[in-house]
């Protein structure tokens, strides 16, 4: 792994290149000023253990692949989505996502879609492929660090392994065919009280690299098909698969149709509520930090937000932004439908904690 520092703003010209410790060990690459250190700033050895272990993982669990192959896609999904993964341990109760579309617009200023770290790292982060390099710079203007990863996009799977259709954006697509770059921005997370992940974005205004595949013409995008965000396949499947948490539940889990279908109640309840005219992809409200709620996988990371927004009457709003309550009748129907939406969610993970509980092997070392 190859590994450029720099200390942004203060030492252009200290942009050095070092070669990483072999495994585990943060390069001794102490090329920061001094005053870059002052109270309040991630600590920037911590910061470095933190990109070289993210970048070991990326680039051994998700390495450059052949852009429609599903196989190195679920074997990085299953790294990536594991609860003790780096990325896992490094990212904060919501990270935030998005296209970095202009280089100089400030984070504050940029539309980003928020993911509890389930989702993200089961159905978003997959999709890209990394080689383990990376760059770390001190960005004094956002006070955060920001990670570099070289990277590309699989553009070539089958429609139900994206989350949703990107396709529905042109410009969309394209940046996520085009990306060369995944930078994670890094700083002091006020719950946790430590440094995490708190933004990602990715780009195409990286390097440019022989791994990014070739575009491919936007898909056909079928509004009435997608623009459903979730639909019926010819087969009668529910798709996206990805979002019923297909490859993250196993086929076995007896809950996955109740799942299904506690879904499907809440979301009647969801269209009721109207909150299906805001917290979808194409953000028609223009929400700074958007929540979705489309699929099930979406709505399972924010079950609990909806729970709670809901039962204050946070929840729904007007385009003014106003509380707008629900009639009585309609928000206990919506309260109870996200209340057995939640249930079903905690019985289905409880199925597969409790088969993926560590055994005891049977006589003669077979598996239990
Ligand atoms: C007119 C657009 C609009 C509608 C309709 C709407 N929301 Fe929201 N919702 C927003 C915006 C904007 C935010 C961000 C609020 C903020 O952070 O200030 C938000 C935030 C949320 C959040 C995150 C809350 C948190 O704790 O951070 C949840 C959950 C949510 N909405 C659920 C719902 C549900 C459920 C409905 C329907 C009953 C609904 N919303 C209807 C615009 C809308």
């Amino acid at each position: 792994m190859r590994m450029l520092w720099a200390a942004a703003g203060l030492m252009v010209t200290g942009l050095s290149g070092v070669q990483a410790a072999p495994h585990g060990v943060p390069p001794a690459a102490a090329r920061f000023k001094a005053d870059v250190l002052t109270a309040g700033k991630p600590d920037q050895g911590r910061v470095a253990l933190m990109a070289h272990e993210l970048a070991r993982e990326l680039g051994e669990a998700c390495p450059f692949a052949a852009p429609q192959d599903a196989r190195p896609l679920e074997a990085c999904k299953g790294r990536l989505y594991a609860p003790r993964s780096a990325l896992r341990r490094h990212l904060p109760a919501f990270v935030l996502w998005g296209r970095m579309r202009d280089a100089a617009l400030p984070l504050k200023d940029t539309h980003l879609t928020q993911f509890g770290p389930d989702v993200f790292s089961a159905t978003y982060l997959p999709l890209f492929m990394f080689d383990g390099n990376y760059t770390v710079a001190y960005d004094e203007r956002q006070n955060l660090y920001r990670i570099d990863f070289v990277a590309a996009f699989r553009n070539r799977l089958q429609p139900g392994l994206y989350p949703y259709p990107f396709w529905h954006e042109d410009n969309k697509w394209s940046i996520y065919q085009g990306t060369n770059r995944l930078t994670a921005w890094v700083g002091i997370d006020p719950q946790a009280g430590v440094e995490k992940v708190k933004v990602m974005q990715f780009s195409a205004l990286g390097a440019p690299h022989a791994a990014v595949p070739d575009k491919i013409a936007t898909p056909v995008f079928d509004p009435d098909t997608h623009a459903k965000w979730l639909w019926t396949d010819a087969a009668g499947r529910t798709q996206p698969q990805v979002t019923l948490f297909d490859g993250l539940f196993s086929a076995g889990n007896p809950h996955l149709k109740s799942l299904d279908e506690a879904y499907r109640a809440m979301a009647l309840k969801f269209r009721d509520g109207d909150c299906m005219s805001c917290h979808v992809p194409n953000n028609p409200d223009k929400m700074k930090r958007l929540v979705l709620l489309q699929t099930p996988a979406h709505a399972a990371s924010e079950i609990e937000r909806v729970i709670e927004s809901v039962r204050d009457d946070r929840m729904p709003i007007d385009e003014f932004g106003i509380e707008k309550p629900m009639p009585t009748r309609m928000k206990n129907e919506l309260l109870d439908q996200a209340q057995a939406f939640a249930s079903v969610l905690a019985a289905a993970r409880a199925w597969e904690a409790a088969r993926s509980a560590p055994r005891t092997p049977a006589p003669g070392g077979t598996k239990g």
